[in-house]
C-alpha cells in the first residue's frame, strides 16, 4: 500500500510517498519539504496570505519531485492524504484541493488528515511503537500533550492556554532583537548567558491540570528588557538563559505528571514511552531535560529525527496508510477546518 501524502498547514510546503508493508511496517520512499522561512522571516513570523501563495506556487512540483523521487508514477500510488486542519485556512485549502483533485482524477481513495494525527503517529513510522504512548507536540502552532491510546483514540491531557511554546521562543526572541524563527536564536544565546542572574516565572507549575501557559513568561520578559534598556549583548544572552531555564522547569514539572497519569492509567504496560514532536524538540536542554526526566520514571524517551519531528508530508501519508483498510475513505466533500482538536 503506497500514499501519496500532502502538506500545507502552515509554512512548509510538503509531498511525500510512504509505503505500508504487509507487516504494518512503513517505508518512506520521499519526503520532499520546501520552507517558506525565509518569505515570512522579514516580519518575524508566519503571514497568512504569503504562505499561502507560496504554497499555490510549489505545491504542484513538490507533488511530481515527491513521486520522482519514489521512483513511481500516480498509477503506483493506492491512496492520496492531505492535511485537512488544524492549521491557516489559506494553506489548508491549497493542499486539500489538490489532494482531492488527484484523488478524483486518478480515481484513488482520498483520507483528510489532521495534522495533529500524523505527528501523534510518527513514532510508529519511525519507531513501529505499539500503543499507547504519551506525545508531547511543541512547535510554533502547538503545545499539547496526548495520549495515543490507538488508531483514532486520542486523549487531550493538556494544551496551552495561551501562546504555544515556539511562539513564546519567537516571541522572546523578536523583544530581544534576534531574527525568525526565535527559537535556534535564543538556544544559542542561551548557551553563553548566566542562567541564574534572573529568576522569570514558571506559569501553571505545581498545579493539578496538565496545561501550559506561556504568555506571562513572554510578558517577564518584555518588562524585564524595557527595564534594562539598552540591551547589551550580555544582557540578552543572560535574558535567553533565564527563559529556557523557567521553560525547561516548566516543562519538566507539567510532563512528570503527565507520566503519573500516564502510569495510573496503564498500569500494565512494561515500559511506556514518551515522544516528543515539533520543531521545539530540536532544543538540546529541553531534550536532555525531558530524556532525563523519562529515564527517572522508567519511561523509553523517543524523539524521532527532526525532518520527521517538523512538519512534512510522510506523517500525513504514514497517518493515511494507517487508516487505509481499518476506516473508510473520506468523501470528497470534506471541507478544511481551521480548528480542529484532535
Ligand atoms: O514544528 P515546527 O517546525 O513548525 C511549526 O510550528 O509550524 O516548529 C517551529 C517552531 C518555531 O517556533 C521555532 O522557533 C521553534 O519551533 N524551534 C525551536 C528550536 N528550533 C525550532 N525552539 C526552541 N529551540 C530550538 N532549538
Ligand atoms: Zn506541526
Amino acid at each position: 500500500m503506497r500514499v501519496l501524502g500532502i502538506e500545507t498547514s502552515c509554512d512548509e510546503t510538503a509531498a511525500a510517498v510512504v509505503e505500508r508493508d504487509d507487516q504494518g511496517h512503513g517505508h518512506i520512499l520521499s519526503n520532499v519539504v520546501l520552507s517558506q522561512i525565509d518569505e515570512h522571516a522579514p516580519y518575524g513570523g508566519v503571514v497568512p496570505e504569503i504562505a499561502a501563495r507560496a504554497h499555490v506556487e510549489v505545491l504542484d512540483r513538490l507533488i511530481g519531485q515527491a513521486l520522482h523521487e519514489a521512483q513511481i508514477t500516480l498509477d503506483d500510488v493506492d491512496a492520496v492524504a492531505a492535511t485537512a486542519g488544524p492549521g491557516l485556512i489559506g494553506g489548508l485549502i491549497v493542499g486539500l484541493m489538490t489532494g482531492k483533485a488527484i484523488a478524483m482524477a486518478s480515481q484513488k481513495p482520498f483520507y483528510a488528515i489532521n495534522h495533529l494525527e500524523g505527528h501523534a503517529l510518527t513514532p510508529r513510522l519511525t519507531d513501529r511503537i505499539d500503543f499507547p504512548y504519551l506525545l508531547l507536540l511543541v512547535s510554533g502552532g502547538h503545545t499539547q500533550m496526548v495520549l495515543v491510546k490507538g488508531l483514532g483514540d486520542y486523549e487531550r491531557l493538556g494544551t496551552t492556554i495561551d501562546d504555544a511554546l515556539g511562539e513564546a521562543f519567537d516571541k522572546t526572541a523578536k523583544l530581544l532583537g534576534l531574527p525568525y524563527p526565535g527559537g535556534p536564536e535564543v538556544e544559542k544565546a542561551a548557551l553563553l548567558g548566566d542562567p541564574s542572574r534572573f529568576t522569570l516565572p514558571r506559569p501553571l507549575k505545581g498545579e493539578e491540570r496538565l496545561d501550559f501557559s506561556f504568555s506571562g513568561l513572554k510578558t517577564a520578559v518584555r518588562q524585564l528588557a524595557t527595564a534594562l534598556e539598552p540591551l547589551s549583548q550580555i544582557d540578552v544572552n543572560d535574558i535567553c538563559a533565564a527563559f529556557q531555564t523557567a521553560v525547561a522547569d516548566t516543562l519538566d514539572d507539567r510532563v512528570s505528571r503527565s507520566l503519573q497519569r500516564f502510569r495510573a492509567s496503564f498500569p500494565d504496560v512494561k515500559k511506556p514511552a514518551l515522544v516528543v514532536a515539533g520543531g521545539v524538540a530540536a532544543n538540546k536542554v529541553l531534550r536532555d531535560g525531558l530524556q532525563r526526566l523519562c529515564s527517572d520514571n522508567g519511561f523509553r524517551f523517543i524523539a524521532p529525527p527532526m525532518a520527521l519531528c517538523t512538519d512534512n508530508a510522510a506523517m500525513i501519508a504514514w497517518a493515511g496508510a494507517e487508516r487505509a483498510g481499518l476506516t473508510p475513505a473520506d468523501s470528497l466533500d470534506v471541507a478544511p477546518r481551521s480548528r480542529w482538536p484532535l
